[in-house]
């Protein structure tokens, strides 16, 4: 019963879009367990782009069930807008092919105001949240107030229970946060209106993906967001308020302490951060320009769900090392390598100082990270245009090298490398 599980191990916007995509060729099931629109997963397919926040990036491919599990919080506005633009652009979407579990949350316009006016309450020590009502909608779950899916499913009961809880942030949006309340029978129109959308694609799938796994069928689990960004083991406070790490995966999608064939993490080949927080390799000035991009290509450093710029640095090996720890990866697969192509020298972070003493590892893992200054080392770069190579063999030789470093940084295998937002742009490591 293969379970793979792909995972960001930066600060999310890896490109695990992409690589979900070309191992869902191989899946029979694609799973999101976590997060919500927050995520902007973008897949690029003989020169169509889709941009995907919901529904998982192994839909695009036609033999694929996609799922949307019990971990998410799903905003019912952006999934019907998204199953629209996918069948828009050709993409089959019916309720056989998309299965979402009764037990996910619901966010609604209620949870993004409040979302909006607590980060501006937050003033100076905002968290830079993408305003999607993230927070607030796990606030609710953990409070065991929260809306399901499964709500939507008895409308007569759904329609009160939305009332009095568009009318209670009402309350705290006008006494806390003196913003504007929301029209509450607005809010019960529009919602109605996606409840009968969606009714037919609510499920079971924790026992839908356990029958596949009896089956000895394929299923592939597409994190969101990265292990930067989990609530427990990321750079909290400032973090999402899911678990993107791989073992939310299990929990998310309702299946148990199952076996796992493979945990693949993605990394991209520098480090980025949208929003705030700490970012020991953070650098500023023209190397930030160069690795940030204009944003005139699509897969420039800007935000997928906000479009605000990434802030961009050198790798951290440091914080990558933590990821495949905490997540138990088993494979790498490192994203972007032509953005790298041009540079004359690389940095890469192997260890921190701190009070003098040179350390491997985080002694209290990466929550606070501001006293701690990267220690780099150098490698060379590589000019050469890397975007149609295909063969491990014909990478520059310091481009294998770069790979070669971050494998025994971290101990485990880098099994895929991308040059280009392609499908196809994509070479096999052989070892
Ligand atoms: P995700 O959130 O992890 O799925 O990543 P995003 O889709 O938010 O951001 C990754 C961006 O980089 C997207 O625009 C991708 O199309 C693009 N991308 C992914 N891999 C590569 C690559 O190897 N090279 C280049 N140039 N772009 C890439
Ligand atoms: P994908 O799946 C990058 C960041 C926000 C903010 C913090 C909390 O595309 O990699 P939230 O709205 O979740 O409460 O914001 O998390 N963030 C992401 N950054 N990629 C993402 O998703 C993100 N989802 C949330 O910028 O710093
Ligand atoms: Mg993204």
């Amino acid at each position: 019963m293969p379970l793979d599980i792909v995972i960001g191990t930066q600060w999310g916007d890896e490109g695990k879009g992409r690589i979900v995509d070309l191992l869902a060729a191989q899946a029979d099931l694609v799973a999101r367990y976590n997060g919500g629109d927050n995520a902007g997963h973008t897949v690029n397919v003989g020169g169509h782009t889709f941009r995907l926040h919901l529904i998982p990036s192994g839909i695009i491919h036609p033999h694929t069930i996609g799922i949307l599990g019990n971990g998410m919080v799903i905003n019912p506005a952006t999934l019907v807008q998204e199953i629209e633009n996918l069948k828009a652009a050709g993409v089959s979407i019916t309720p056989e092919r998309l299965r979402i579990s009764f037990a996910a949350h619901l966010i609604t316009p209620a949870h993004r105001a409040l979302d909006q006016a607590q980060e501006q309450a937050r003033g100076s020590g905002q968290i830079g949240t993408t305003g999607r009502g993230i927070g607030p909608a796990y606030t609710d779950k953990a409070a065991r107030h929260g809306l399901r899916m499964e709500d939507l499913l008895d409308l007569d009961t759904f329609r009160e229970k939305l009332e009095h809880h568009v009318a209670t942030i009402n309350t705290w949006l006008m006494r806390i946060y003196e913003a504007d309340p929301l029209d509450v029978q607005a809010v019960v129109r529009e919602y109605t209106h996606y409840a009968t959308q969606l009714q037919p694609y609510i499920a079971d799938v924790g026992m839908e993906l356990h029958q596949a796994l009896r089956l000895g069928k394929q299923v592939l689990a597409e994190g969101a967001q990265g292990t930067l960004l989990d609530l427990d083991l990321g750079t909290y406070p400032y973090v999402t308020s899911s678990t993107p790490t791989a073992a939310g995966a299990l929990l998310g999608l309702g299946l148990g302490i199952v076996p796992v064939r493979a945990v693949i993490g993605v990394t991209k080949a520098f480090q980025t951060r949208v929003g705030a927080g700490p970012f020991p390799t953070e650098v500023f000035g023209k190397t930030a320009e160069r690795l940030r991009g204009t944003g005139k290509n699509p897969w420039d450093e800007f935000g997928t769900t906000t479009g605000r710029p990434r802030r961009v640095g050198w790798l951290d090996g440091v914080l990558l090392r933590y990821a495949v720890r905490v997540n138990g990866v088993t494979e790498l697969m490192i994203t972007k390598m032509d953005i790298l192509s041009g540079l004359p020298t690389l940095r890469l972070c192997i260890a921190y100082r701190y009070n003098g003493h040179t350390l491997q590892d985080l002694p209290l893992g990466p929550a606070h990270l501001e006293p701690f200054e990267p220690v780099y080392e150098e490698l060379p770069g590589w000019m050469e245009d890397v975007t149609t190579v295909r063969r491990w063999d014909d990478l520059p030789a310091a481009a294998r090298a770069y790979v070669r470093r971050i494998e025994e940084l971290c101990g485990v295998p880098v099994r895929r490398v991308s040059v280009g937002p392609e499908r196809s742009q994509v070479v096999e490591v052989t070892p």
